[in-house]
């Protein structure tokens, strides 16, 4: 179904930063070319650089150019390019943003800002806009993480924004939510009776998040050792897909059914505080290793690195959902860097049946498995017993895959960029799969707890070598509870 579109002035905020070059850009110029922008849509690009608009063309130009992995397209380029306009403005200087006023035209189109700057500009940024009056209660405000680095902090950052736009304004960026696989979430939860019907403590034993990263730090460092990988990924990745998984079925996609259904699991979280931080939670940091066969150093040997710093690049936790649908069901999360490879997947083991007719096949029938494969490798699979043919044996079973493999099954569909659906939904007005205020506070506060507990234990975090799958003890939290991970 399509949608109407709406002409915007599409205003980005550091337009000449990592993020603007390399997605938001590149996604625009998808949005172009599959003609999913309005024609009157412009690009507003705001920086404090002095720049002609030819300069500032030239730029956008080469972001293409270098971040476009398909070959680019002229025409789409040439009219892309026709949509940008500059503007420099000093965004710490209060009285710089009636200049934006001056090249927007609010009668004509929708305002939206996209902050693609360091949060601590939002708030000025906010108050600018306010002053110059070009805040209407149609104009749209893009904020992405670090949405503060606790409850306090992440409050302060919504309260400033708060004080120029309602939450009905404000879409925060979680770019997982902008994944074709993990949207696939609730088409496969939601669209089929086979997993509606079997999905809680009653057919579920225990559910597997992995997202592993085989990059490491190099060069984030900065950012990277005042977070850590519980804020930098836990707190927002890897909440948003357990969320996804483990929620009630909403009332439809619209507005806020989803995002209250989030919040719902988000409030049924079983706190993790210093009585139980030991049997829930590892934190890993690596040491040299290597991946694919290359030598690469450890965190704390990196270039920029401190010798001494004991933030977590690896977490694996135990959750507990105390609700109904949950009860007796541990969520197990775990997401590193420098990891054995690239993989992010969902793995939901069903439990055993009660009674074996096989036993000559196998003493205890292994129980079924779902696995959502999130990237690469985009897919789904369930793993069945089948009989394997043949007459010598009564029955023999074999544990088989049915596989969907995205690539295969949609051989002419291109998956789209996370940015590109975020920033179509922006246009549509649309906060279905944008993070609420609520959302990130109650995240925030969960994530608190355990930050608190490591601080109170003072334990420095496990050594794992680059390229492997987590410190030891990552095995040791599932094997207490009979299980392994998923390899
Ligand atoms: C970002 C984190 O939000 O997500 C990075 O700050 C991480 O540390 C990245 O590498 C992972 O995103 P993706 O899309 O590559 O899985």
């Amino acid at each position: 179904m399509s949608r109407d579109m709406q002409a915007c002035d599409f205003t980005i905020f550091g337009v000449l930063g990592d993020l603007s070059r390399r997605k938001l850009i590149p996604s625009l110029y998808q949005l172009d070319k599959a003609r999913l922008l309005h024609d009157d849509t412009r690009i507003i690009g705001v920086a404090r650089h002095e720049l002609s608009r030819e300069e500032f063309v030239a730029k956008m130009r080469e972001s293409l150019e270098t971040f476009v992995e398909n070959p680019l397209q002229s025409d789409v380029v040439d009219r892309l390019l026709a949509r940008l306009r500059y503007v420099l403005i000093n965004l710490d200087a209060d009285d710089e943003y009636a200049k934006l006023g001056d090249a927007i035209d609010q009668e004509k189109r929708v305002l939206i800002n996209y902050l693609s700057v360091a949060p601590f500009l939002f708030d000025n940024i906010c108050k600018g806009l306010a002053q110059a009056t070009i805040v209407t209660p149609q104009t749209r405000v893009v904020i992405e993480k670090p949405i503060g680095r606790d409850l306090a902090s992440s409050q302060e950052i919504n309260d400033s924004i708060a004080r120029s736009f309602s939450e009905d304004q404000v879409y925060r960026i979680d770019h997982y939510l902008g994944k074709e696989t993990v949207m696939n979430l609730l088409a496969l939860r939601f669209a089929n009776s086979i997993f509606t019907t079997n999905w809680d403590h009653n057919t579920i034993d225990h559910v597997q998040i992995t997202v592993a990263e085989e990059v490491g730090i190099e060069g984030r460092w900065g950012y990277f050792d005042k977070a850590g990988q519980l804020r930098d990924m836990v707190q927002n990745h890897l909440m948003q897909i357990l969320t996804l998984v483990a929620m009630e079925p909403p009332v439809n996609l619209q507005g806020d059914s989803l995002r209250n259904e989030k919040l719902k699991v988000l409030k049924a979280l079983r706190p993790i505080t210093m009585e139980n931080v030991d049997d829930t939670v590892v934190r890993g940091q690596y040491a040299g290793g290597f991946i694919k066969g290359e030598p690469v150093s450890g965190y704390l040997e990196e270039e920029g690195g401190n010798p001494d710093s004991s933030t977590e690049t690896f977490v694996a936790i135990r959750v507990d959902i105390d609700n109904w649908r949950w009860a007796g069901v541990p969520f197990y999360l775990r997401t590193g860097k420098a990891m054995a490879t690239k993989r992010s997947e969902v793995v939901v083991n069903f439990k055993q049946l009660p009674h074996n007719i096989f036993i000559d096949s196998y003493k205890k029938l292994p129980p079924n498995k779902l696995i959502i494969r999130l990237q690469p490798n985009e897919g789904v699979e369930i793993e069945v017993l089948n009989k394997v043919p043949g007459v010598a044996k009564v029955v023999e079973l074999q544990r088989t895959m049915l596989d969907l493999s995205f690539s295969e099954a949609f051989v002419d569909e291109r998956i789209a960029d996370a940015y590109e659906r975020l920033i179509l939904e922006v246009m549509h007005g649309n906060q279905t799969l944008f993070v609420h205020r609520d959302e990130v506070e109650r995240s925030w506060s969960w994530i608190d707890s355990i930050q608190d507990a490591w601080t109170q234990s003072n334990e420095p975090p496990k050594k794992y070598p680059a390229g492997t799958w987590g410190p030891v003890a990552s095995v040791a939290l599932l094997a207490r509870d009979g299980y392994e991970w998923e390899e």
